[in-house]
């Protein structure tokens, strides 16, 4: 309990702390009163509560809408907002001409990708960015209506030209500045949280319960097999195994609606995703199958606890929110899982070739762990057995280094 369960605990509970490592653009397009008076509020760190990592992005570097999509789209941010070129000149103009078509939403825009991490967007980035742009945009249009009442009631006189015409447009009093949010990735499916998170739980435990049903097997098998063979099998039935288990896995979630359409077709989703459920159960089922060569029945149940944990961690929220030490997620199956599954479901930015080579390097290890686990607990039981035999049979009966040397020899022979 104390090896593992810190981990997760651990990797939930820092991330308060962290929200500050959280990247978002502000982009200022208007330049003026605006952008400028609401960039003041965004800077100021020394203000309470959380703040994500705002920077000041020059609106030409930043390009066009498109370019600042793409940017969110590839994780460069998690948030953008845009002040839109002359929002500033705009609002003044509906006010003084009483322009009834004057829409404040127009004003600014907040870019996200709810898919790329759904807790920590509704969590950290979305509240904060919310919290942030009604304080200052409030602040801002109580600010600019005082103003403009005292210039259009100059004196004691009122121009009544300018209530008539404001009459005819209130919102540019009220709320005068407002926002537009665009989800560019929504995570429009609740239950893609069973891939994402919690399946890979249960995906581990049916490898896990595919390696002692294996396990219970083989015990009848061993003694009759040679080494070549019994390596083979050790070898082959999971790979087979996995086939009919990860293609039910994936056929649940296509029961329950799940998107596979999100990036390609559905049916080349559907595939993928099996593909990456098979791989993903492999490269997690054979590290199973190596340590129980190692550990026995009797002490797997320890490793499963400690592959599951480790696995899971990193997952629960993304890499900016959790401790350094969890990077390691990275390089382990089901971090890359999830993330697969999310760009198949949610068409976020995904390397599949990299995630097939994260799974196939973790493949290469089990397989290449077992067959030396194997070798090497067959050369103890031979050794064992020679043992035996020589303490029954006095004949055989030399000095250890006799019996470990003969036990050498059959080995080799085996
Ligand atoms: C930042 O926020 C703090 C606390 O609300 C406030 O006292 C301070 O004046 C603000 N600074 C600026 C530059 O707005
Ligand atoms: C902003 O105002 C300038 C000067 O009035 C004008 O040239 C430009 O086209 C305007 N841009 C937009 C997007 O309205
Ligand atoms: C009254 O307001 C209108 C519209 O804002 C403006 O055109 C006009 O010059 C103002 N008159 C005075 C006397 O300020
Ligand atoms: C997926 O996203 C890319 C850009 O990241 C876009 O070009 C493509 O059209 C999207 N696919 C679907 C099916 O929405
Ligand atoms: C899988 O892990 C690798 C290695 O750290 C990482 O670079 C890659 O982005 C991950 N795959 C996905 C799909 O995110």
């Amino acid at each position: 309990m104390w090896i593992t369960l810190p981990v997760f605990w651990g990797a939930l509970a820092s991330s308060p702390q962290l929200v500050g490592n959280l990247q978002a653009w502000y982009i200022n397009r208007d330049g003026a009163r605006i952008g400028n008076t609401l960039w003041d509020t965004f800077s100021n760190t020394s203000a309470p509560g959380a703040h994500l990592s705002w920077a000041l992005v020059d609106p030409v570097a930043a390009g066009t809408n498109e370019d600042i999509i793409n940017a969110v789209l590839q994780n460069q941010a998690w948030v953008a907002v845009v002040v839109e070129a002359n929002a500033t000149t705009k609002l003044s103009r509906a006010r003084t001409n009483g322009d009834a078509n004057y829409d404040p939403r127009t004003a600014i825009t907040v870019y996200y990708a709810q898919a790329r991490q759904e807790t920590a967007v509704g969590n950290y980035v979305l509240p904060i960015t919310t919290q942030i742009l009604t304080a200052s945009v409030s602040a801002y249009a109580t600010a600019s209506a005082q103003r403009y009442f005292a210039q259009i009631t100059p004196g004691t006189d009122v121009n009544q030209t300018a209530v008539q015409l404001l009459s005819q447009a209130p919102q540019t009093i009220s709320p005068a500045v407002s926002w537009t949010m665009v989800n560019l990735r929504p995570y429009t499916t609740p239950a893609a949280q069973a891939v994402t998170l919690v399946g890979n739980i249960f995906l581990t435990i049916f490898t896990f319960i595919m390696t002692m049903a294996h396990a219970a097997a083989r015990v009848i098998l061993a003694p009759r097999l040679r080494l070549s063979s019994y390596l083979c099998l050790r070898l082959v039935v999971p790979f087979i195994a996995y086939i009919p288990l990860s293609m039910s896995y994936t056929l649940v979630s296509l029961a329950f609606g799940l998107p596979f359409d999100g990036r390609f077709s559905a049916a080349r989703g559907f595939l993928l995703a099996f593909m990456f459920n098979y791989l993903g159960m492999l490269a997690l089922g054979l590290s199973l199958e190596a340590m129980i060569t190692l550990l026995t029945p009797k002490f797997i149940p320890y490793f499963l606890f400690i592959l599951i944990i480790y696995n899971v961690a990193p997952t629960l929220l993304p890499p900016e929110l959790l401790s350094p030490f969890f990077a390691y997620g990275e390089g382990f199956p089901i971090w890359n899982l999830s993330q697969a599954m999310r760009g198949i479901l949610f068409n976020t930015t995904t390397d599949f070739g990299q995630t097939v080579g994260v799974m196939v390097g973790w493949i290469s290890v089990s397989c290449g762990t077992l067959v030396l686990f194997t070798w090497w607990m067959r050369r103890r039981e031979l050794a064992a057995l020679l043992q035996d035999a020589s303490i029954a049979e006095p004949s055989l009966r030399g000095s250890r280094g006799d019996v470990a040397e003969v036990a050498v020899e059959e080995t080799k022979k085996v």
